[in-house]
């Protein structure tokens, strides 16, 4: 029987299960699948503060990566450390040693997929990444190995649970966004510092992956338009339930011959969309192939045994791609190609609302100023405060330009009857 030695760079959430999973289900992997897996090395930056050394054989740490690198027995290094630093300096050597590397680094792989794919190809090292993106959802394959018959042309999914567990506890609960991030936080979703998430940073990495492997086009963290769902506030989730939709955060791309979009932001969709009913932690990503048409996967996208069964998949995949690694179907640039057209005045439904005066003439201008971007409006909801002096109002266009919609909205704002335009969410329907 074949037999690999895996090193394990990084010792926390992942790198335990990928441990765990290894240790108890090697002997029905190697009677499944004809490989012997083993774990050579634990790397970790020093004994002192490694809360999980009781959990495999001391002998097996270092701190020591030219350890690593030196020793000849090691077939697969596995990187789950997090961050740029040293991970990314480890991935590299590592392939250029010849190497295969297996990641669950959706930061560091977006951000240099184009220099550690030809440090691959340079020395036939195998670069596999399946739990970057959905935890344990396999997506990746999905996309490389069963799509192939398919003009991929949108893939939209919630791939940070983080940020759906707060908003299903704002849609459900009414919670404030302040108070459920806490409440994230406190069950250990969230993290003290919780930018990545809530800004959107976590679900652009992953876009970035996701798009440049279905659009087999590279789409580099910078052309991601990214907005986080830290301005959402309680009304936003009242209008949402008044119009039958819910509140998630949306990482899409979509493809129309060579036009490409790609965008992470709060979106509305149906209440009846399969995304709508995917709750708490968890993700799903729907992709729509031109042959195939809609498929959607769902599960746990982190955490420590979804995201290593992740990588212990990757692990027996490199193993049985060993004399010939498979590689992303893209030309990897570090930029966008020149053949792609990046659209950025995207066309989709806005959900707007209004805080104006309640007088005579304010809809009418209101309305104006739409039509002069050429923004159609498809309906109209006006509910008045108990003041008598102000309303909320809110509408839905048909789908229209993302900047007419913008110069639309500076104008009202500047309107006399308009004391607010308070909320502007784009719908995909
Ligand atoms: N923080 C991420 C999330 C998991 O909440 O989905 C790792 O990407």
């Amino acid at each position: 029987m074949k037999q690999f030695q895996i090193a394990l760079l990084g010792f926390g959430t992942v790198g335990s299960g990928v441990y765990r999973i290894i240790s108890e289900n090697g002997a029905q992997i190697a009677h499944r699948e004809g490989i012997e897996l083993s774990v050579g090395h634990i790397l970790v930056r020093d004994f002192e503060h490694e809360p999980n050394l009781e959990l495999a054989p001391r002998a097996l740490f270092t701190t020591s990566f030219d350890e690593i690198l030196s020793d000849d027995s090691i077939n697969i290094v596995v990187e789950c450390m997090g961050g740029i630093e040293p991970a990314k300096t480890f991935i590299i050597r590592a392939l250029e040693a010849g190497k295969t590397v297996v990641t669950s680094n959706k930061e560091v792989m977006s951000k240099n997929w184009p220099a550690f794919e030809k440090a691959a190809k340079a020395t036939g090292a195998g670069l596999y990444l399946e739990a970057t993106v959905g935890g344990g959802i396999p997506i990746i394959r999905t996309i490389l190995d069963s799509m192939q018959a398919n003009n991929i042309t949108r893939v939209m999914g919630i791939i940070n649970g983080t940020t759906n567990y707060i908003l299903t506890q704002m849609t459900e609960n009414g919670q404030s966004f302040e108070d459920a991030l806490k409440d994230a936080q406190a069950l250990g979703y969230a993290e003290a510092n919780p930018t990545a998430d809530v800004e959107g940073y976590d679900a652009m990495y992953k876009l970035s992956i996701l798009s440049s492997m279905s659009f087999h086009a590279h789409m580099p963290i910078e052309v991601i338009y990214r907005e986080g769902i830290t301005k959402l506030t309680k009304a936003d989730f009242e209008t949402a339930q008044l119009l039958n939709y819910r509140i998630k955060l949306l990482a899409i791309g979509k493809k129309d011959g060579n036009k490409i979009e790609v965008r992470v932001h709060p979106t509305m969709i149906p209440a009846t969309h399969p995304l709508a009913s995917v709750r708490g932690v968890f993700n799903a990503i729907f992709l729509t192939g031109h042959a195939v048409d809609d498929v959607m996967l769902y599960g746990r996208g982190a955490g420590c045994m979804p995201t290593a069964s992740a990588v212990v998949s990757d692990i027996v995949y490199a193993c049985h791609h060993e004399k010939q690694h498979k590689y992303m179907t893209f030309v990897n640039e570090a930029s966008m190609s020149s053949e792609i057209e990046l659209v950025k005045d995207f066309h989709c439904i806005y959900c707007i609302r209004l805080n104006v005066a309640d007088r005579p003439g304010t809809m009418a201008n209101i309305a104006a100023a739409f039509a002069e971007q050429g923004v159609s409006l498809k309906s109209v909801i006006q509910l008045g405060e108990n003041d008598g002096v102000t309303s909320r109002i809110t509408f839905l266009t048909h789908a229209a330009s993302e900047f007419g919609v913008r110069e639309a909205l500076k104008k009202i704002e500047s309107l006399s009857c308009v004391n607010a335009v308070e909320s502007m969410i784009r719908v995909e329907e």
